[in-house]
């Protein structure tokens, strides 16, 4: 286990998040480095999302303490993270799909030439600027004007990861980015993210597929109901273990025992005055 943390960037210690009576988060203790990799792990309703929301000012933790640069913030909105180089990308990404790239690249900043009335959107600044940037990532845009709509899913990523970098992310947070991804885009969307590590910014990688986690992550957080069950180094642990920790190892057992029951029981002869169907069981959450 993880329990050196010499010069984070960002780190959170015994974060907790209640909502009303639901557990979102327990003491949870996670910390990213400068051009490194955290990936964090963990099934659909594990806490991801309210961690990141945690991270990017959006919801104020419950209990526990967050540092950046060595400092204690306590934000108000995410701006605020955002002002200090905390970039989140969410999973749909916040673009407009029937705009262009480059409007896309700049939007709600969008930069200007000339003052008071003479003031006014700065176009070959942005087009020109979208391509070198996009450019660094490796991407070849040759048509800034083509809406971000007709882009792949992987490149549309790319465009916001590029979009986080170019306005000074030291922290880049990504939200999933590889979900919705066939194989090779996924593969694109990595190549980005070790892109951005190569660069020295810190990236929290978000992620319920340990396939995509393991070859671009420094260390791996598993989170499981709100609470971290583990943070290991890739040193610390193999793939294999990380996909047995992720299928949910002893609950997958438990899983294949019951599954194997029923189908023993289909192939039985339907016996006479067979019990009578108890209806749908209750399901426990
Ligand atoms: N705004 C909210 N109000 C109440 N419960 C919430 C809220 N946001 C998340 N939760 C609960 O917190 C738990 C963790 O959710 P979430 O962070 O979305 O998990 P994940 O992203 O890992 O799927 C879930 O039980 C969810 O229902
Ligand atoms: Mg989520």
């Amino acid at each position: 286990m993880t329990t050196a943390t010499e010069n984070p960037l960002l780190e959170i210690r015994k974060i907790s998040k209640f909502f009303g009576s639901v557990i979102a988060l327990q003491d949870v203790s996670a910390f990213v480095r400068a051009g490194e990799v955290t990936c964090l792990l963990g099934d659909n309703g594990a806490g991801k999302s309210t961690l990141i929301k945690v991270l990017a000012g959006v919801h104020k933790p419950t209990d526990g303490s967050y540092f950046f640069e060595g400092r204690e913030m306590d934000f108000d909105s995410p701006r605020d993270a955002l002002d200090l180089g905390i970039a989140t990308v969410y999973q749909d990404l916040a673009m407009i799909p029937l705009m262009s790239i480059w409007r896309n690249f700049f939007l709600g900043s969008e930069p200007t030439r000339g003052f008071g009335p003479f003031k006014r959107y700065d176009v070959d600044f942005a087009k020109d600027t979208t391509r070198k940037e996009m450019g660094k990532m490796g991407i070849d845009i040759r048509d800034p004007d083509q809406p971000v709509g007709t882009l792949s899913g992987g490149e549309r990523q790319s465009v916001a990861i590029a979009r986080a970098v170019y306005f000074g992310a030291k922290v880049l947070i990504l939200d999933e980015p590889t979900a919705a991804l066939g194989v090779k885009q996924a593969g694109t969307v990595l190549k980005y993210i070790v892109q951005a590590k190569n660069r020295g910014i810190g990236v929290i990688f978000i992620t319920h597929n340990p396939h995509h986690a393991y070859p671009v992550g420094d260390h791996f957080v598993v989170l499981r109901r709100g609470q971290v069950y583990g943070d290991f180094t890739k040193e610390e642990i193999p793939l294999e273990q990380l996909v047995q920790m992720m299928a949910g190892g002893a609950d997958l057992e438990v899983l294949q025992h019951e599954l194997e029951t029923e189908l023993r029981r289909g192939a039985e002869p339907a016996a006479e005055g067979a019990a009578a169907d108890d209806g749908p069981s209750p399901e426990d959450g």
